[in-house]
């Protein structure tokens, strides 16, 4: 779990400055949900036999005895408040959110316990288009951030019912070959075995590539829904591709799920996932409401941007208000509450240090131009504008001041 100092959390803000810009470009609004839901809200939506139900929640009794965790993802509470708001009710939804997400995994790079997502869920369109159009969402943020060089995973995990038959395949598949599979994988064959082809054992990557795909079992409508997709995204320029061994981690994906990913963080290499849920509703007590949405790992993205200078430049004060004399203190105060009146960041000194080290502070502040109030400006209704790159100095009137500054920023732009 780890502290953000201002100077990080610069980048998350530009960070979630452009995605709140981005989503709300496709109609999309926030939603802000609690970070503590009842244990079992969890394990009925991501599954008993995940890794993050049977091994990974902070879970903890509270006062009454009730078991709660600390939410490990977004998409349930978001469609627990939904339903329980009666919001699902023949209407079409577009949410996003954004906040902590607790998992106790193994922290390495890239992975951590309290981490952040930022995300989207849309409910009520079962059509392939809309699961192009978060794609595309995602990809038009990779442009506005800056991002480079992220490939997208697709596949389909079909329904629930093609799934069974896929999944029975690939039980009898994996129990000709018991030999080859590490305890990890034989845990996973009794209780999940579709996570058996994420597996890092590399005798068991080699395997899984003469695994049988769950391309060739998908029912026929999931695979003309799949079909529909990349027809969407081959018309929309969105490169793609087509994984088969792409499960996902959590059990309420039904046909779509994908992956962004990239080749410069190690081994957390997963940027955002998502996929769609059109079970998810009924199984937490709903009527049949179709769902799509996804997650993005916000450390992951921000290493990222660093890593690409995508992180913009954090924004700096325009006046740092320099002052000599007890007239010139309140004088000063005014005149910074003036200034950030007409729409300046302004900083004004505090305290009673002397000229030469309240303009050395100006200098360390970063701000474009320094504001000089001495007892001779107060008296004369005047101040000098010092800009700070050059050291040029300047007197104006009080009232030319905030003009001069204009002019002169706007100048530096
Ligand atoms: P997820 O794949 O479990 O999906 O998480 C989404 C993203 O969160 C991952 O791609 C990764 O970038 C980031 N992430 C996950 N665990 C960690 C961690 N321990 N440390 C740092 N980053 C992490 C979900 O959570 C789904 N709720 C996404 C979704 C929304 N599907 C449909 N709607």
């Amino acid at each position: 779990m780890n502290d953000f100092l201002p100077h990080d959390v610069d980048c998350w803000q530009y960070l979630e400055h452009t995605a709140a810009r981005v989503f709300a470009l496709y109609g999309y609004r926030e939603i802000r949900v609690p970070v503590v839901e009842k244990t079992d809200l969890f394990a009925r939506s991501i599954g008993l036999a995940t890794d993050i139900v049977e091994k990974e929640m902070y879970s903890f009794q509270d006062r009454n005895g009730d078991s709660l965790s600390l939410r490990p993802e977004g998409t349930a509470g978001v469609v627990r408040a939904a339903l329980e708001q009666g919001m699902l009710h023949n209407a079409v939804h577009r949410l996003w959110y954004t906040g902590p997400m607790f998992r106790h995994e193994r922290p390495q790079k890239g992975r951590y316990r309290q981490f952040h997502q930022i995300g989207l869920e849309a409910f009520g369109m079962a059509e392939a288009e809309l699961d192009a159009e978060i794609i595309v969402l995602t990809a038009t943020l990779w442009k506005e951030l800056g991002i480079q060089d992220v490939n997208l995973q697709l596949n389909s995990l079909g329904t629930p019912e093609s799934r069974g038959q896929y999944r029975d395949a690939l039980v009898a598949f994996y129990e000709q070959h018991r030999a080859s599979l590490d305890e990890d994988s034989l845990r996973r064959l009794e209780t999940n075995p579709m996570r058996i082809l994420d597996s890092k054992d590399k005798t068991v990557s080699q395997l899984n590539k003469e695994a049988p795909s769950i391309l060739d079992h998908l029912d026929k409508e999931s695979a003309e829904h799949l079909d529909r997709v990349q027809e969407l995204l081959q018309s929309l320029d969105v490169d793609y591709h087509l994984n088969a061994g792409l499960v996902r981690g959590l059990d309420y994906y039904t046909r779509t799920v994908f992956e962004w990913t990239t080749d410069q963080l190690g081994a957390q290499s997963a940027i955002c996932g998502g996929g769609r849920y059109d079970g998810l509703v009924e199984t937490l007590g709903g009527k049949p409401t179709p769902a799509v949405g996804f997650g993005i790992g916000m450390e992951r993205l921000i290493e990222l941007m660093r890593l690409q200078s995508c992180c913009g430049e954090p924004e700096q004060p325009d006046v740092y208000i320099v002052q000599t004399g007890m007239d010139a203190a309140s004088a000063a105060m005014q005149l910074a509450d003036q200034l950030r009146g007409k729409g300046f960041r302004t900083l004004c000194n505090v305290g009673s240090t002397g000229f030469k080290s309240q303009l050395k502070r100006a200098d360390r502040s970063g701000a474009a131009m320094a504001v000089i109030l001495g007892e001779d400006e107060v008296r004369n209704n005047s101040a000098t504008i010092k800009e700070l790159s050059t050291g040029e100095q300047l007197s104006v009137s009080e009232d030319n001041l905030v003009e001069e500054l204009r002019r002169r920023l706007q100048d530096l732009e």
